[in-house]
């Protein structure tokens, strides 16, 4: 039976109604603006029910959670849930990207997570900023001699595979291709995702990418270096703490989460300043407001729409339902950050929010390794915009969203700097 459903949206100053029948997660109305959608999960009594289409999927279907304390309880349970995609995928041959330590439960995680906690110290990450000040410096200048200049592509897109190349020592020349990589694995990633399209390019990205890093790890075991890889492949030949595969599965993930989310946040927190001039105008005035208007970016447009996959392992309950082993339950990030049941006017932004507990960056044992760095980039990126670019303005060309409903960002961003 299809529910139809009338509801009034409140989310800018003039009231909308629109019907809702099931999301559409992938509908151009749901990519442009997926906020009224979330308040409707959030009016729900349960988590939303959303069926999966992919054969490649044991389970059928998943379970979204969008109220903020749901959220917070999802991602903090290790005791009945689990991230472990063998359970997903029982049988099934996984590829190197299925070893990723997103994807594993302690001890496997712990270990993996241990191997590389010690270079995304904040310590360690400020070393990177002379270089990520020389690329965004560099990327200004290229914009500057542009006659239509587009953040997403000649900025935001950018900056961040550049700097987390570098990090791990991934010759400049190859970025290109990781790229398209990057697109296409974040597409067929998220498991809500319909198109078989984006499963094949998923699957053979996957395939070149751990050629490709194959190759690169023993070209540096010939040829030591400084680098990222170079202490992971220590991590495997020296001390015997990571396999073949997770050696592969390191560096894929690496590269994949350092690219596409920190364009997303450069991307969608250049929209949201364009957008609010008034609160950009006070940004400018009031350079000490930074670090908060960058949380309030992340909190405002998260990213990371959804958490990654996770299963229950035993009989428990979430968000007053109850659920058996092996159900599919998932943590709607973006919907959890609008919640006005924890967030005062959620779809207000207002640079001086504090406090900002948003869940952008995740919470529990898998909070991103990497929110650091991706602070680092915003917080260099916004400073030198604001210094170099004060007058940058939205262009008349429209914007256009990535279409990627687990990812929010932009495809293009139009801007006029003068
Ligand atoms: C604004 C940028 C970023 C956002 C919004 C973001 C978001 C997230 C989220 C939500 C998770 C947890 C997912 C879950 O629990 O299902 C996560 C995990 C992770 N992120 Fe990020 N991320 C960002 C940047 C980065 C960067 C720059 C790196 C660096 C390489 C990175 C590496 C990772 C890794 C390795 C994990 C897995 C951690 C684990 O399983 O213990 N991320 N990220």
């Amino acid at each position: 039976m299809t529910i139809k459903l009338l509801i009034l949206y409140n989310l800018t100053k003039n009231m909308t109604a629109q019907t809702i029948t099931t999301i559409d997660f992938e509908s151009p109305e749901f990519i442009s603006n997926p906020y009224p959608a979330y308040e409707y999960m959030r009016s729900l009594n349960g988590p939303y029910w959303q069926p999966h289409s992919r054969s490649d999927i044991e389970v059928p279907g998943m379970w979204l959670f969008s109220k903020y304390d749901d959220v917070v309880q999802l991602l903090k349970d290790s005791s009945s849930i689990s991230k472990n995609l063998e359970k997903v995928r029982p049988g099934r041959q996984l590829s190197a990207f299925d070893h990723i330590m997103l994807n594993q439960d302690p001890p496997n995680h712990t270990r993996l997570r241990n191997l590389v906690n010690k270079v995304f110290t904040p310590k360690q990450i400020k070393l990177l900023n002379p270089r990520i000040e020389a690329v965004v410096d560099k990327l200004i200048t290229d914009m500057q001699s542009k006659p239509n200049p587009d953040f997403a592509t000649d900025f935001a897109n950018l900056l961040p595979m550049m700097v987390i190349a570098d990090f791990m020592g991934v010759p400049y020349e190859d970025h290109q291709m990781f790229y398209s990589w990057a697109l296409n694995i974040l597409c067929g990633y998220d498991i809500g995702v319909k198109s078989t399209d984006n499963f094949v390019s998923y699957k053979q990205s996957l395939q070149e990418m751990d050629e490709y890093f194959a190759i690169l790890i023993e070209k540096y075991r010939k040829n030591p270096s400084d680098t990222l890889i170079d202490s992971l492949i220590a991590a495997h030949d020296n001390e015997d703490k990571l396999s073949s595969i997770e050696l592969v599965s390191m560096c894929m993930l690496l590269i994949i989460a350092g690219h596409e989310t920190t364009a997303n946040m450069l991307s969608s927190g250049m929209n949201i300043f364009l957008n609010h001039p008034e609160q950009f105008d006070l940004l400018k005035k009031h350079p000490e407001y930074m670090e908060s208007a960058i949380e309030e970016t992340l909190r405002f447009d998260s990213p990371v729409q959804r958490g990654t996959f996770r299963i229950t392992t035993k009989e428990c309950e979430f968000g007053g339902k109850k659920f058996h082993e092996g159900e599919q339950i998932v943590a709607v990030l973006g919907a959890a950050n609008r919640d006005p049941a924890y967030f005062e006017e959620p779809n207000r932004f207002d640079i001086t929010r504090n406090p900002n507990r948003h869940l952008s960056f995740g919470l529990g044992i898998h909070f991103c390794i990497g929110a650091f760095l991706a602070r680092n980039e915003a917080f260099i990126s916004f400073t030198r915009i604001i210094e170099r670019m004060p007058n940058i303005k939205l262009s008349t060309s429209p914007p256009i969203w990535n279409k990627k409903p687990l990812f929010r960002g932009l495809q293009s961003l139009p801007v006029t700097i003068y």
